[in-house]
């Protein structure tokens, strides 16, 4: 597993700049006028920096972005990276700016200049994030180590700026590496391992077997993983940091691997379905942050561990199962199986918890990519307040999520001649009637957010705080709803 660098924050001795090994960071403003730490590289490096400021390449920086001046005479350091300081408090170009930082640290020793500069929290969260990589499974020399520094005029004021980074980046570096794993590493019981390793951190963690599963009649969640050699699961973590008033929840598809199962998907790009877990992923992620940084509320944490797999005991199309809440659906593609999952999970977390709400997060289909792209989930919900909360949290830590309809008449699409519905809607519209199918089990009473992750889960490109791979989307977002929204104030 990664885990995050995490950093120290000292307060600023300039005398100790000149020696700095690996990559030093200063930050300037447009104006050209230099900071103290600024002013000594500047002395140090017999006016390069200055002569860097009056360059054109300067002058077409914007400001978030940085430029590397290599091998400076006078120091010992490889590189100093000059930050050019966003003009205000926009926590997007802050970030944006830490996260070119982190890229380019990979081994080395890092000293950043941070000075009185007021979002070090932001610069922090961007350094670390972008500085992730999975090399779990890679071997020979790896770009690993070096120290993370950041001199600071008054440290003081950034206590528990260090720990308020690493309980974020924990979280989301737990996401990343779980949607990042092979599907024969990360098989159902090992991310219930995974998961159960929270306990030590706070969190109350149950695993249900296949045989409670059966007991509780989640016959759609088992119908996905029967042609698996691994058995499907039910992890639910309890977070109690508030008093005693009913939690909000989270629930995740967490397919480990889906083949399409019988409705066999073609063996072109495959292999990226090792990330269709990414919705168990988050919730994961979620619940370790919400545990670090000790959160003041109540949160369950809910996930369906399966494996979609093609077996002469595998669900067939055609076959008719019957859900936990009762209702009996036809499953026409054995590859629609993410919602399988989730109707009973949903159901589920109602009947035992009553939750005050509840977001549910999913790698659920294909449409929302051909729909949004890279750039939003889609979010579908049935409560204007909860679904607005959440949107104004994503924009708040640069999540991209955008608002989908729901309706009746896209629901008359899951109509079944045999049973009470069926598990496919048709091709028009395939990411609401997806999200229809789910809101058929979810009480009228609940207010709820179905996310569809499908396209930001995972990524072919870098994006603003990740390398290509797993970004960790939604972490922040649902951190800062809980945060804003279900914690009670400190007394
Ligand atoms: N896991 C897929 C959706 C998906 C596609 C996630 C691409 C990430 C990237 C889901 O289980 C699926 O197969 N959906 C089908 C639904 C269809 C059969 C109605 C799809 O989108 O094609
Ligand atoms: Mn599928
Ligand atoms: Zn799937």
């Amino acid at each position: 597993m990664s885990t995050p660098v995490s950093a120290n924050i000292i307060a600023t001795d300039i005398d100790r700049i000149a020696e700095a090994k690996g990559r030093v960071v200063v930050f300037v403003d447009e104006s050209g006028k230099l900071n103290q730490p600024a002013r000594r590289v500047n002395k140090l490096t017999r006016g390069a920096l200055g002569r860097f400021l009056s360059s054109d390449a300067f002058a077409k920086m914007k400001p978030g972005d940085t430029a590397d001046m290599a091998f400076p005479t006078g120091m010992q350091a490889d590189a100093v990276q000059v930050v050019l300081l966003p003009r205000k408090l926009d926590a997007e170009l802050w970030r944006k700016a830490g996260s070119a930082i982190g890229k380019a640290r990979k081994s080395f020793d890092l000293l950043i200049l941070a000075g009185n500069l007021k979002a070090v929290q932001e610069v922090l969260l961007g350094v670390t994030l972008r500085d992730y990589d999975f090399v779990d499974h890679k071997t020979g020399d790896l770009e690993t180590g070096g120290t993370v520094t950041l001199m600071v005029a008054d440290p003081d004021a950034c206590a528990g700026v260090a720990d308020s980074v690493a309980a974020l980046a924990e979280g989301v570096f737990f996401t990343r590496d779980l949607v990042n794993a092979p599907a024969n590493v990360l098989t159902t019981s090992e991310f219930a391992s995974h998961l159960l390793a929270l306990d030590k951190l706070g969190v109350a963690v149950e695993v249900l077997e296949e045989a409670e599963l059966e007991k509780l009649g989640m016959r759609t969640l088992l119908a996905v993983g029967q042609g698996s050699e691994s058995p499907s699961k039910v992890v639910v973590m309890q977070w109690n940091g508030g008093g005693d008033e009913a939690p909000f929840a989270l629930v995740g598809k967490g397919v480990v691997f889906d083949t399409g199962g019988i409705s066999m998907k073609p063996a072109a790009g495959m292999e990226d379905m090792t990330m269709d877990m990414g919705g168990a992923g988050v919730v994961a992620g979620v619940m370790k942050t919400l545990a670090l940084r000790g959160a003041r509320a109540n949160v369950v944490g809910l996930v369906g561990l399966v494996e979609n797999m093609p077996d002469g005991k595998a669900t067939r199309p055609g076959d008719v199962v019957a859900s936990m809440k009762g209702d009996t659906v036809e499953i026409i593609n054995t590859d629609a199986e993410g919602r399988l999952v989730l109707c009973d999970v949903l159901w589920y977390a109602q009947e035992r918890f009553k939750p005050t709400g509840m977001v549910d997060l999913a790698t659920l289909t294909g449409a929302i990519i051909i729909g949004l792209g890279h750039e939003n989930a889609g979010v579908f919900s049935n409560d204007d307040a909860l679904c607005n909360a959440f949107l104004k949290s994503a924009r708040a830590e640069g999540e991209g999520a955008w608002r989908m309809p729901l309706g009746e008449a896209y629901d008359k699409q899951l109509k079944s001649n045999i049973a009470d519905m069926k598990n496919v809607g048709g091709r028009p519209a395939g990411s609401i009637t997806a999200a229809q199918f789910l809101a058929r089990f979810v009480k009228a009473e609940t207010p709820w957010i179905h996310l569809d992750i499908a396209g930001v889960a995972s990524t072919k490109t870098e994006t603003a705080l990740a390398p290509k791979g797993a970004s960790g989307w939604g972490v922040l977002a649902l951190n800062r709803l809980i945060a804003d929204r279900y914690e009670t104030p400190e007394s």
